[in-house]
């Protein structure tokens, strides 16, 4: 972590906002860990994501090590910084509070991960594990938010009075569902606490099971009964299959996205989700907000200036562009590279090759630089 200038924060429930008055979903990137470090989030928020994970984070490292807190978590200095939620995996309130406090400057909220289902982090009470642990839950959002208050945090109620001056700073967790839907609604209620002065500002609902693959698809049956019993209580985020915008399992009259033709059968229609958050395919394709179908050379560019002024290790630079380059997860199959080209890109030796190789591939295709940036965003994606 890296102690630089306070830089402002806008509050992400205002964000929540500003995306409904627009009449459309909230974007945001996913936590992903190895992945979602600063160069990609700044790459994607050119893209129109409107707020961006960290990685998770654990809570308890980062409290104890300089050198945790200095790897795991990297600040923009130049330039604005994304809008960002750092993601903790923790079991204990203090640790989550201690952790919290310490990314306050320089973060927009904290986020817990009650969703990692890998046996390690299950095996810790960590991640997935924490479904089964509503009470614990509640009491490490709870704590978090009286250390961040007692810090001088705009948390709870009393953040749209003080937002003014930016210190408003949110408090979330990130679920997946029960096979019995009912644990899910109890979890939430827990954890929610009182609709008036609610315990976390938003949630994110990842609306498959810890034993689900991530091959199968999302529930939306599930997803469509927790948000019409929560969803006017309190913002709701969708993490799970978010691959286009135009290919999305569900609808909403307050955010339309499909303008051609009524599917067969129609889909779902979801009023009280408020946004969503794309992972698998946001990898692949950076510019998926800004309604790109498949990653565009732009992004890549992009990407790469990014990642020389944000270092990030070589190897994980060459894994983000070969999932860039590749098909993606959209129904546009076409790839900036063919498998090939990828291997070859993939024997690269250094920033230096890797620039030359991409701007000779990017040559050889004609591939331009349309750049399509946030601020071109509504226009595009509003068609
Ligand atoms: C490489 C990778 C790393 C991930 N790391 C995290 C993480 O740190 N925290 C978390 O809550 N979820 C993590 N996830 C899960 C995603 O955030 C997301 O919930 C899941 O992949 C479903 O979304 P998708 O269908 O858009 O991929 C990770 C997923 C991937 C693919």
């Amino acid at each position: 972590m890296t102690d630089t200038m306070e830089t402002e924060h806008i509050h992400p429930l205002k964000l929540f906002e500003l995306a409904k008055s627009q009449k459309r979903f909230l974007y945001t990137s996913a936590p992903m860990v190895r992945y979602s470090k600063l160069a990609f989030r700044k790459t994607v928020h050119e893209y129109g994501t409107d707020l961006c994970w960290t990685p998770m984070i654990l809570a308890k490292e980062f409290n104890r090590n300089q050198f945790a807190r200095d790897s795991d978590f990297t600040i923009s200095t130049l330039g604005p910084q994304p809008p960002t939620i750092v993601q903790f995996g923790a079991n204990v309130p203090l640790e989550l509070a201690r952790a919290s406090t310490l990314v306050a400057p320089h973060a927009s909220g904290v986020d817990l991960n009650c969703g990692c289902p890998q046996s390690w982090a299950c095996a810790e009470t960590l991640g997935a594990a924490l479904m089964e642990r509503r009470e614990l839950v509640r009491d490490m959002v709870v704590t978090t938010r009286e250390h961040l208050r007692r810090d001088g945090w705009a948390v709870g109620k009393e953040r749209d009075a003080d937002d003014a001056d930016g210190k408003g700073r949110s408090v979330s967790v990130k679920i997946r569902v029960h096979k019995d839907l009912r644990k899910t609604i109890d979890f939430i209620t827990t954890v929610l606490g009182p609709p008036q002065d609610r315990h976390i500002d938003f949630l994110t609902i990842h609306p498959r099971t810890r034993a689900t693959p991530s091959s199968a698809p999302i529930d939306v049956s599930a997803l469509e009964v927790l948000t019409s019993t929560f969803g006017a209580h309190v913002p709701i985020l969708v993490s799970g299959d978010v691959f286009t915008l135009g290919t999305l399992p569900y609808t909403s009259p307050v955010a339309p996205l499909r303008s051609e033709g009524t599917p067969e059968p129609p889909l779902p229609s979801l009023p009280h989700l408020a946004g969503l958050m794309s992972a698998r395919a946001i990898l692949a394709n950076p510019a998926l907000y800004a309604g790109h179908d498949a990653c565009p050379w732009s992004a890549v560019d992009t990407f790469l200036n990014h990642a020389v002024r944000c270092p990030l290790p070589f190897k994980l630079v060459l894994h983000h562009l070969a999932e860039m380059c590749g098909p993606g997860f959209g129904p546009d199959k076409s790839a900036l590279l063919s498998r090939k080209e990828r291997a070859r890109m993939m024997g690269c030796l250094n920033m230096v090759d890797l620039i030359d190789f991409m701007d000779g591939k990017r040559m050889e295709k004609g591939g331009g630089v349309e750049v399509v940036r946030r601020e071109e965003r509504d226009g595009v994606v509003q068609r």
